[in-house]
Order: structure tokens, then C-alpha cells, then sequence
């Protein structure tokens, strides 16, 4: 297998490669020690000189995490806050909307759950495009759906249960011309594939940093161009987000971070920063092509072991490779081939319960290549599922 990467640099770079054949890339990647380090050495930094200090001394690359993101998606670094995961920076939109009863939204037959969960939370009226055939939310369904009560087109992009890619930017091309926002869910697919903004054409676009982009856990990120920030009102505010200008009065900041808290973890962020600096020191377009090399040759394989069904969808299927094996509990499975040092998950149907009701599926196991896995590591996964 041939890649434009130094797979072995990479690999050299990832301290815990060492320890476990890590397949779960999509529930928490292995980080980098270009990731890890200045982590740690900001946490030993605030033992050693206090916390406030420790902040103020990082000001500088803390400014830079932001930049360094903003290039990852293609943005202003003024469009992107810093939260604590995916969830929070979705929340801050969808919540923000302050959208009222009757106010339709358009969502995807593999949105998330927590994101479904929101919108049952707020009692809003829900409407889920269908799948085309390939399994991908069907752009002409969409383009027959849009109408003047439309208020939101959420679309999850990576579903946490398969190799779907939903067609983004066909979506944001409809959602432009109909003048509607379009929050996007790039939660599995920020550091597997590229994401850009511009080309998308989404409005808002919410990332995590512990799954492909590699960074600490505890992490995330919010993109929301700038044309609509002041359509969100942010859920609430501290004096991070807005300043208390009279007794009676405040005003929000000017760019994204007025969806951002005051306290944060601050060795995280920078970690944050550090793994989309890497990201982008690799190239996302040969982070991609890799995945998808890797995967398969994951797919090839699982094929021919008796048992297997291969469920993911989607006519160009990412790094995320799901598949039953008769009698095999996903869950077992997972726990048994951890005691060996093989990571790898399962997704079941209350993570995305739509399109695992309409498939008949309740349980997956899930393994998810990112570019410093190699072929050793695929083999040694399929040997031992071989047994099961
Ligand atoms: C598609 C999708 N969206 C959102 C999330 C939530 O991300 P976080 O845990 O960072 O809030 C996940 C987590 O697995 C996910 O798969």
C-alpha cells in the first residue's frame, strides 16, 4: 500500500501505538506527542507558577489555536469558539436559534442522537429527509422538502455508525438558495476528510477534538460565519462571552466566542490547537486518501470471514467500517478484544435510532482506521475476529 504520508514517522510520533492495535479512532484517537506534550507542560506549567500565570504566559499560542483551526475548516478565526465537545457546540446553535413552535427543521435519517434528543427537548416539529438508495440523505428529497417554515437544515455529515459521508456541500448549495441555515454536524468527519466551510457552503459546523483530529478529550469546536452570528443568541452568557457595560445593561462580544465560557481547560486548548496544527502539517487530503486505503483493505477482508455482513452505506464509504457477525454480541466482542490490546466499539441503536430501526439492526461493531494504523494492526483484527 503506497501513500504520500511517512506512515512510520506518524507512527513514531504516537506513543500509544506501542501498547494497543487502536481501531477506535472514531470514539477517541490516539493523540501525537506534538499533542500530548504541550498539554502536560501546561499543566505542570500551572502547578509550577499558578494557573491565571501559566494562561497569561500562553496567551500567544492560545491566540494561535484559533488560526490554526480556522485553517483546518476554512474560516475566520473570529467565526471559531472553543467548548468542551461537539455537543455544546451544536447546543450553543440550535438552542440559540430560539426557534418557535411551528418552525419546521430538516434533519438526516443518521443524525445523532443527542442532536434528536435536542430537538425532542425543545418540542420541535422534525422532519427527516429520506436516504437515496446508496444510503445518503437524498438532495432532491431535501430540495422538495424546503419551504417557507423550514427554520433549520441539521445534518449530521459522519454518522457515529457507519462509512456513510452525507453530501454536504449539495446540501448547503440548497440551503443557500433557500436563504436557510445549515448546521452541520462534522463531528466524525473533521480531521478524517476535508472540511471546508467555504465549499460546503454550512452556516455553523460543530467539531469534537478527541475523535480524527486527534486532540484531548474534553474538547470541541464551533464554527459560525460570521453574516449569521447575530442570529444566535447564545443559550446563556458569563463575562467571557459579554461584557457588563452598566447596571442594566451588556454587550455579547463581537466574534464567536461569545458561545464560549470564562473557565476553560486551558492545557487542553492548547492541545486542541497543536493537534490541528498537525492535522494540517500532514495535509488532510492525503489524511483522507490514506483512511480510505486503509479501510479497504479493512472491507476486503472483513468479507470473506463467515459471518460477516458488512453494514455501512454510502457510495464512497470513510473510515468507519461497521459490521454484525452471526453470534457474535458487539459489545463481548469489544470487551474481550480489549483484554488482548485491540480497540475497537460498538454502536448500537441508541445512538442513531432511526436508521437503525429502519435497517433492523440493533447493535454494530464498530472500527474506525485512522492514517497511522497499518496493514498489521487490519491483520491482526481480522485473525483474531476469525475466531470469534
Ligand atoms: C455524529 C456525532 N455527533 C456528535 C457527537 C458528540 O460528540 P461529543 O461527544 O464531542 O459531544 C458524536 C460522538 O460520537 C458523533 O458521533
Amino acid at each position: 500500500m503506497s501513500s504520500s504520508l511517512d506512515i512510520e514517522r506518524a507512527r513514531a510520533d504516537t506513543p500509544g501505538v506501542r501498547n494497543v492495535t487502536h481501531l477506535n479512532n472514531a470514539g477517541a484517537a490516539l493523540p501525537p506527542r506534538q499533542v500530548l506534550d504541550p498539554v502536560l507542560e501546561h499543566l505542570r506549567r500551572e502547578a509550577e507558577i499558578g494557573g491565571y500565570e501559566a494562561a497569561h504566559a500562553a496567551q500567544e499560542r492560545l491566540e494561535a489555536a484559533y488560526g490554526s483551526i480556522a485553517r483546518l475548516v476554512n474560516c475566520d478565526p473570529g467565526e471559531i469558539a472553543i467548548v468542551d465537545s461537539a455537543t455544546r457546540a451544536w447546543d450553543m446553535v440550535f438552542y440559540g436559534l430560539r426557534l418557535a413552535p411551528g418552525d419546521r427543521i430538516l434533519t438526516s435519517e443518521v443524525e445523532y442522537a443527542s442532536n434528536y434528543l435536542a430537538f425532542l427537548h425543545a418540542g420541535m416539529r422534525v422532519d427527516v429527509v429520506p436516504s437515496d438508495a446508496h444510503g445518503q440523505l437524498d438532495v432532491d428529497a431535501l430540495e422538495r422538502m424546503l419551504d417557507e417554515r423550514v427554520r433549520l437544515v441539521a445534518v449530521t455529515h459522519v454518522p457515529t455508525n457507519g462509512g456513510l459521508v452525507n453530501p454536504a456541500a449539495a446540501i448547503g448549495r440548497l440551503a443557500r438558495a433557500h436563504g436557510i441555515p445549515f448546521l452541520l454536524d462534522a463531528c466524525q468527519s473533521v480531521g478524517q476528510l476535508p472540511v471546508d466551510a467555504q465549499a460546503i457552503g454550512c452556516d455553523f459546523l460543530s467539531a469534537t477534538g478527541r475523535k480524527f483530529l486527534r486532540g484531548p478529550r474534553g474538547t470541541g469546536f464551533l464554527y459560525v460565519r460570521r453574516e449569521r452570528l447575530e442570529e444566535i443568541d447564545p443559550p446563556f452568557i458569563d463575562l467571557h462571552a459579554a461584557r457588563w457595560t452598566a447596571r442594566d445593561a451588556y454587550e455579547l462580544r463581537p466574534d464567536a466566542r461569545r458561545f464560549e465560557g470564562w473557565e476553560a481547560n486551558v492545557a487542553a486548548k492548547l492541545g486542541l490547537g497543536a493537534a490541528a496544527d498537525y492535522a494540517n502539517a500532514w495535509g488532510i487530503e492525503a489524511i483522507w486518501a490514506r483512511v480510505r486505503e486503509l479501510a479497504g483493505a479493512l472491507r476486503t477482508q472483513l468479507v470473506g470471514i463467515d459471518g460477516v455482513v458488512l453494514r455501512d452505506l454510502g457510495p464512497e464509504p470513510c473510515g468507519i467500517v461497521t459490521f454484525t457477525k452471526a453470534g457474535v454480541e458487539p459489545r463481548e466482542l469489544v470487551l474481550a478484544l480489549r483484554r488482548e490490546g485491540i480497540n475497537v466499539w460498538f454502536s448500537d441503536t441508541a445512538s442513531t435510532r432511526i436508521d437503525m430501526e429502519q435497517r433492523g439492526l440493533e447493535s454494530l461493531v464498530r472500527v474506525s482506521v485512522h492514517y497511522y494504523n497499518d496493514l498489521s494492526e487490519i491483520e491482526r483484527f481480522c485473525v483474531r475476529l476469525r475466531r470469534s
